[in-house]
């Protein structure tokens, strides 16, 4: 009895087993059907209606495969307009920021150079190319290197350097800029900046492909700056170095969401007399910046400097858009939230996600660029963001009027006989003054990106400017 409970028993476990078996076997079926599936899924995610390569620049083209975001690109012709941001003027031409009289400023600060002449609001990615193309500050002669921020410009660049980008871009601030806008036109490439710019075509994964910007993130890591932003950096810092450090490699893919970004909107130098320039070797704070232009000598062994000013003669920095730099030390940064984050941020689209591709200001879009972090109301966001921006804006017109009463006290010493020795001081404090008054007046955020860093920035720029104004009314008094 107990033999034959056993026996049946046996029967039962070997069954059993079988059953077990076989319903593992077709769960890891199932499993490894589904991670199959997933896999080329993932491989296919986008079905592709036409092939894109590296020399794709028409983000039409893309556009066949991609419809949600080259609908949101092709957005970036529309006008917007914030307190701020986006541009005053018509369709036709945003408006002069040169012009305005609470700026009379700005104007006179740029005496003797081509920002006098024209300098208007910025305006979405659409116009990039053909708003750089009608500016008159090609009244003065312009390098090639312009366009490397304006166009898609890389299979240019690849052919002028027998297929190595970075050598091809080394050629062209020897070239003029209508040459080398006339040679990407003749190319088919006269697109502002497009899909193939910031994606590699085969795996649609976000890159960096600008030479200036490889270049000056390289040149970053290899200092001892510290760059609480860009943990990679840090973390290539501690191995063997053999390499050198590689945006596309190295980095994390949220870095990446400001990199494709940082490859334009940062501080820049170009002219024939030296490629295009990224000033980063010393760190990404401001006075990291002006310390690389200090140390830089021009092929004429003279110390750097953009232009000489009209009327005082100070050896002047310009400062260009360097959002990236006041981003990366702000509380944002530092706490991993991206360029993208706000000025792209994700769409729901059905079951999937979109990424917004009409880039513009996140204030127009409150709801998806800032709620989904901060709950508070959309007004609540708004008024936190006025008051920053108010608070930075009166302290730059305050700097702005510091500046203005310099140049004064410098043009009545020299009407008085001072020489350009005795000036030399109030001089120095000129082009100090004006750099971080510049730093953020350039800058398109009006202070939002690092408000405490803008703020100090500029009470600098006001003490450079009454230190200088003392300067040179002492030399009145002698
Ligand atoms: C936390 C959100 C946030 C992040 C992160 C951020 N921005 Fe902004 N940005 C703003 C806000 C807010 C403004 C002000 C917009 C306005 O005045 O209408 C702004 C303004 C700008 C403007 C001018 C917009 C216009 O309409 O004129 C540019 C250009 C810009 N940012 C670029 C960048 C870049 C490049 C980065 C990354 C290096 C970055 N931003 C990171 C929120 C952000
Ligand atoms: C290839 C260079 C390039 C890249 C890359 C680039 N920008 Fe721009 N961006 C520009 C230029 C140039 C303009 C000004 C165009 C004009 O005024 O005609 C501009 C304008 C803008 C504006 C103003 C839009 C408006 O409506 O006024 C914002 C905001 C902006 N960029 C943010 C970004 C962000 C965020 C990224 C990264 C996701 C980015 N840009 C990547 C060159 C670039
Ligand atoms: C490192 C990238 C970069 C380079 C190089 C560059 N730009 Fe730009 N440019 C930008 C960005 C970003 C903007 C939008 C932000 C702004 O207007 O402040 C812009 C805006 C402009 C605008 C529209 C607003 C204005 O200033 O009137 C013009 C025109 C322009 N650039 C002309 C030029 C010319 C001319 C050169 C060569 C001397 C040049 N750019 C080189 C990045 C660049
Ligand atoms: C200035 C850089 C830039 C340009 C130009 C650009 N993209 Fe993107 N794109 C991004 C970023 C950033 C993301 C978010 C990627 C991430 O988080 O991994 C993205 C995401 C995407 C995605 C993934 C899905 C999504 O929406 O998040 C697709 C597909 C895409 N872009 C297509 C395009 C097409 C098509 C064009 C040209 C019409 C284009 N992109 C132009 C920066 C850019
Ligand atoms: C991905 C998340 C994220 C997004 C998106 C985001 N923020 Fe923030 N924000 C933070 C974090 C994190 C801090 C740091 C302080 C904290 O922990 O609250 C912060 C701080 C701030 C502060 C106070 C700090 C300062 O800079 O002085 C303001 C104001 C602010 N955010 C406004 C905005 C606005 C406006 C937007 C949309 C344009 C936005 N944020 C989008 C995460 C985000």
């Amino acid at each position: 009895m107990s033999k034959l409970k056993n026996k049946q028993g046996s029967a039962g476990i070997f069954i059993g087993l079988i059953i077990v078996v076989a319903i593992a076997a077709a769960l890891v079926t199932a499993l490894l059907t589904n991670i199959f599936e997933r896999k080329s899924e993932a491989k296919n995610r986008y079905v592709r209606v036409v092939e894109v390569t590296e020399d794709t620049t028409d983000p039409a083209e893309w556009g066949k495969n991609w419809p949600k975001q080259y609908d949101g690109y092709k957005r970036t012709a529309l006008a917007t307009k914030t307190t701020f941001g986006g541009h005053g003027g018509s369709e036709a031409l945003p408006e002069q920021k040169i012009n305005r009289p609470e700026l009379h400023w700005l104007k006179r600060m740029f005496l003797g150079y081509a920002f006098s002449i024209d300098y208007r609001d910025r305006r979405g990615h659409a116009y990039m190319l053909s708003d750089q193309e009608e500016t008159k500050r090609h009244n003065v002669k312009q390098s090639g290197s312009c366009i490397h921020c304006h166009a898609s410009i890389m299979p240019v660049y690849r052919k002028l350097g027998d297929g190595d980008a970075m050598a091809g871009m080394k050629k062209t601030n020897k070239m003029s800029y209508q040459e080398l806008n006339k040679m990407a036109h003749d190319m088919g490439h006269g697109h502002p900046v497009s899909c193939v710019d910031c994606h590699d075509p085969d795996s649609m994964a976000i890159r960096v492909t600008r030479p200036g910007f490889i270049e000056g993130i390289q040149k970053l890591a290899n200092s001892d700056a510290p760059v609480p932003a860009i943990p990679s950096i840090e973390i290539w810092r501690q191995g063997s170095r053999s390499e050198p450090y590689d945006p596309n490699e190295d980095s994390t893919r949220n870095e990446m969401r400001s990199f494709v970004c940082g490859q334009c909107h940062v501080e820049y130098y170009c002219s024939s007399d030296f490629p295009l320039t990224f000033p980063w070797s010393n760190g990404l704070k401001m006075e990291d910046l002006e310390k690389e232009w200090d140390e830089t000598k021009l092929s004429n062994g003279e110390r750097f400097y953009d232009y000489k000013h009209k009327e005082t003669g100070a050896p002047i920095l310009k400062t260009q858009h360097p959002e990236f730099e006041l981003w990366s030390q702000g509380v944002h940064a530092r706490s991993g939230v991206s360029c993208s984050d706000c000025h792209m941020p994700y769409m729901r689209d059905g079951a999937s996600k979109v990424s917004d591709h009409w880039v513009r200001s996140p204030l127009l879009n409150v709801n998806r660029a800032c709620q989904t972090c901060h709950r508070k109301s959309e007004q609540e966001i708004l008024d936190l963001v006025d008051n920053i921006q108010q608070t930075n804006y009166k302290l730059l017109l305050r700097g702005g009027e510091a500046l203005n009463d310099l140049m004064d006290a410098i043009m009545e010493a020299k009407k008085a006989g001072a020489t350009a020795e005795q000036l030399n001081g109030a001089l120095e404090m000129q082009r100090k003054a004006q750099w971080r008054l510049d730093y953020i007046a350039a800058e398109n955020s009006m202070g939002f990106h690092a408000p405490q860093e803008a703020a100090r920035i500029l009470a600098e720029a006001a003490d450079y400017a009454r230190q200088g104004q003392v300067e040179a009314l002492k030399l009145l008094n002698k």
